[in-house]
């Protein structure tokens, strides 16, 4: 955990919020290079589920809905999360979490469960504060996980049915422009509406670096159907699902599916699929649910709207309320899957060489260009004129700075698939190597020459 958090800090992925002023619990700011890889990541994924689709729309709607859209969806006043507090050192934690720590299965369990398992723990004397050991721990209580704004109203004479939330899952807007899509661009049933956005949530304990935060962006894609069709397009997606994370590099052994017993009221079936992240001393943790979520949504938003939210089948003439299949990943907890899976050290001590063996695809630069010598004009005029010419078509870094190796490790360690080095060669010292470059391999350190002509078609060919 500490290698990661220290790497991404110190060459600009991620770092903490507003640390000078001391930081801000459970929010992350990215840096360059962490904004290139979250968008590397968002475009893989609106890739496969829209660009490569015949039957997903992109949406991008707005983090303020109308209040009733909380109301009708369950959060207000259901989507709360069981919170304990340390009476002595005020440090804030899940009942639930605490109960797991123990193997006591919690997840989503009513409070009274929660506080005589609690109980229990106590009179055993086991519950105990995890930072200063204080037994003193209060009871389990509700805490709503809903975050809230003054918009559009002054702060006191905010209510119930006016006060403004912010979004705490990006498909509720999803849900309310189906009827816009489905007027505009006329799809036929099974279609899908898929999009990219931030989300907050009020977590009781956001401690885990980037994997819970309380302000996070969500990737989902809700799949309207008849629901002679849930079945089958249930393994539709949980395929497609899962190939997606094998195509950008994680091993199948790392990944598993984690069936939900417990299914709220409306849904036919949940399952997430987890990843063994190493930053977690290698335990299993969600990073994407694939839940039938029923009809639901549209029904709960017709009854509270009064708008019709029905689909009219031209062909059997029947008209009903369309069930959802719900696809919806943290770009977060993705984020940090990919930093793990790609972290990797060979060598031993001082020799050790660390790298993100990221897949090209996702690498946040492609290619960094190098003169061999910074006092050599002729070098890095030549230099130069690689890198304009190969960032036209990729992220790429000119990098002069110090020797070649040292500006190796540099790019190694933010993934860099490619190094790219011009030398006396290069200006024509061996006449037969005139216009030829070194390229570098990260993973493998190798290098080959290659004419500065073929250099954009190579690059393409290994990150498509
Ligand atoms: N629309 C369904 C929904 O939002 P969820 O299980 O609450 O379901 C879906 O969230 C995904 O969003 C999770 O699998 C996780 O990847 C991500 N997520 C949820 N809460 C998060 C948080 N506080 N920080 C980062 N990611 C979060």
């Amino acid at each position: 955990m500490e290698k990661i958090t220290s790497l991404a800090k110190r060459r600009g992925f991620v770092y903490p919020s507003s640390e000078i002023y001391g930081g801000l619990a459970g929010v992350y700011d990215y840096g360059h290079y962490g904004v290139l890889l979250k968008e590397n990541i968002k475009s893989e994924w609106w890739k496969s589920m829209v660009q490569l689709r015949d039957d997903v729309y992109g949406l991008d709607s707005a983090i303020f809905m109308h209040p009733q859209t909380w109301v009708a969806s369950g959060h207000v006043g259901g989507f709360n999360d069981p919170q304990v507090d340390c009476r002595n050192c005020k440090s804030r934690y899940r009942a639930d979490h605490i109960l797991e720590g123990f193997g006591i299965p919690a997840d989503k369990m009513p409070l009274d469960f929660l506080n005589t398992e609690l109980d229990k723990l106590r009179a055993e004397k086991k519950l105990v504060c995890a930072k200063c050991g204080s037994a003193d721990i209060t009871p389990a209580k509700s805490f709503s996980m809903m975050v809230t704004s003054n918009l559009g109203s002054p702060v006191d004479s905010l209510t119930e049915e006016n006060v403004m939330y912010l979004r705490p899952e990006t498909c509720g807007g999803i849900y309310l422009e189906y009827k816009n899509t489905l007027d505009s661009l006329h799809p036929k049933l099974p279609f899908g509406i898929a999009q990219v956005g931030k989300a907050f949530r009020n977590e009781i304990a956001a401690r885990q670096y980037i994997f819970r935060t309380r302000e996070f962006e969500q990737m989902e894609m809700q799949y309207f159907h008849n629901p002679t069709q849930t079945k089958e397009l249930y393994e539709m997606w949980k395929e497609v699902r899962w190939q997606w994370f094998l195509s950008l590099g994680i091993p199948a052994e790392k990944i598993r599916w984690y069936k939900h017993e417990k299914l709220a009221h409306y849904a036919s079936d949940a399952y997430d699929i987890e990843y063994a992240y190493a930053f977690f001393g290698g335990s299993f943790k969600e990073v994407e649910g694939i839940h039938a979520r029923g009809d639901w949504d549209l029904t709960q938003h017709a009854k509270f709207s009064g708008v019709s939210l029905d689909y009219f089948d031209e062909e059997t003439k029947i008209r009903f309320v369309p069930h959802i299949m719900e696809t919806s990943v943290g770009l977060g907890r993705l984020f940090l899957m990919f930093l793990d899976n790609a972290y990797t050290e060979v060598g031993e001590g001082d020799n050790t060489r660390v790298f993100l063996k990221f897949p090209p695809k996702l690498a946040p630069i492609k290619c960094a260009v190098f003169p061999l010598l910074k006092n050599k004009p002729e070098l890095v005029a030549k230099a130069r004129e690689v890198f304009a010419l190969l960032r036209k078509d990729f992220m790429c870094e000119f990098d002069d700075n110090g020797n070649v190796g040292k500006r190796y490790r540099r790019q190694d360690e933010i993934g860099t698939p490619f190094c790219v080095t011009i030398d006396f060669d290069t200006l024509g010292e061996t006449p037969a190597l005139k216009d030829t470059v070194t390229i570098r391999d990260r993973d493998t350190g190798e290098q080959q020459r290659m004419s500065i002509s073929e250099l954009t078609n190579y690059i393409r060919s290994v990150i498509l």
